[in-house]
């Protein structure tokens, strides 16, 4: 089996933890997506009711075509679970996010959310952030020229500016995405998160910092459950 199944294996669990009547912060990409299917299947086969909150139009769309009741941010005032994928997470539960371009959206849901799970396949748990997965910063349209070159003398990146079918990518909140390569990895992923969100122009960085309340690793057969602060299950 490949890494679909374990994302799926972990979106199915993920999803095993909403209750009816509950308001789900609902991710962005491949394994968001196969949490929103799990949601729907319930929805059939036990008359599920939840209120999503979409972090991104991408899973806005697929909330409409799968018809899930939505609901914006702004008037969802109790969001009890969160659930989203990840680029990569530490053992302390540091996250790079934003491989899909969504993160600002994606971390306004977290930092509103009861509970933040994480659901991932096996690929993404590394020791140390970074290295050959970039950190993706998002920043304001204006003189981005400039904001990448304070960026990268800033900490010491090799920064790239996204693009997307020959021009420069530009996300649900209309910013730039910045993807920084730190090829030795991320000494401290906190105090990079502070030292980048203090730099003008940043609108928000990948890196989610105690943003991770559960993760599900998904293997091929079983689903491998850490609970922040570390406590270990197999299930
Ligand atoms: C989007 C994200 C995604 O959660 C992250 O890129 C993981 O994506 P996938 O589930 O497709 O592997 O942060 O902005």
């Amino acid at each position: 089996m490949g890494l679909d199944e374990q994302k799926k294996n972990a979106a199915v669990h993920a999803v095993s933890l909403i209750r009816t009547g509950m308001t789900v912060g609902l991710g962005t990409g491949t394994t968001a997506a196969f949490a929103l299917h799990a949601i729907r299947e319930r929805m059939e086969r036990e008359g599920l009711v939840i209120l999503g909150v979409c972090t991104s139009s991408g899973t806005q769309d697929l909330a409409n075509r799968l018809s899930i009741p939505t609901a914006p941010l702004s008037t969802a005032t109790n969001i009890e679970i969160y659930i989203d994928g990840a680029d990569q997470i530490d053992h302390d539960g540091n996250i790079i996010k934003g491989g899909g371009g969504a993160l600002l959206r994606e971390k306004l849901v977290a930092v509103n959310s009861a509970r933040r799970v994480i659901m991932t396949d096996a690929s993404k748990r590394v020791d140390k952030l970074g290295g050959r997965v970039f950190l993706p910063i998002e920043v304001v349209r204006f003189g981005h020229d400039t904001t990448i070159s304070r960026i990268a003398s800033g900490v010491r990146c090799t920064p790239h500016l996204r693009r997307k079918g020959g021009v420069a990518f530009v996300t649900d909140e209309g910013n730039h995405i910045v993807d920084c390569e730190f090829p030795d990895g991320i000494a401290s992923p906190p105090s990079l998160a502070q030292t980048l969100d203090a730099i003008t122009g940043v609108v928000e960085t990948g890196l989610f910092i105690g943003l991770c309340d559960l993760l599900i690793v998904g293997s091929d057969t079983s689903v491998h459950l850490t609970e922040f602060p570390r406590k270990e299950v197999i299930l």
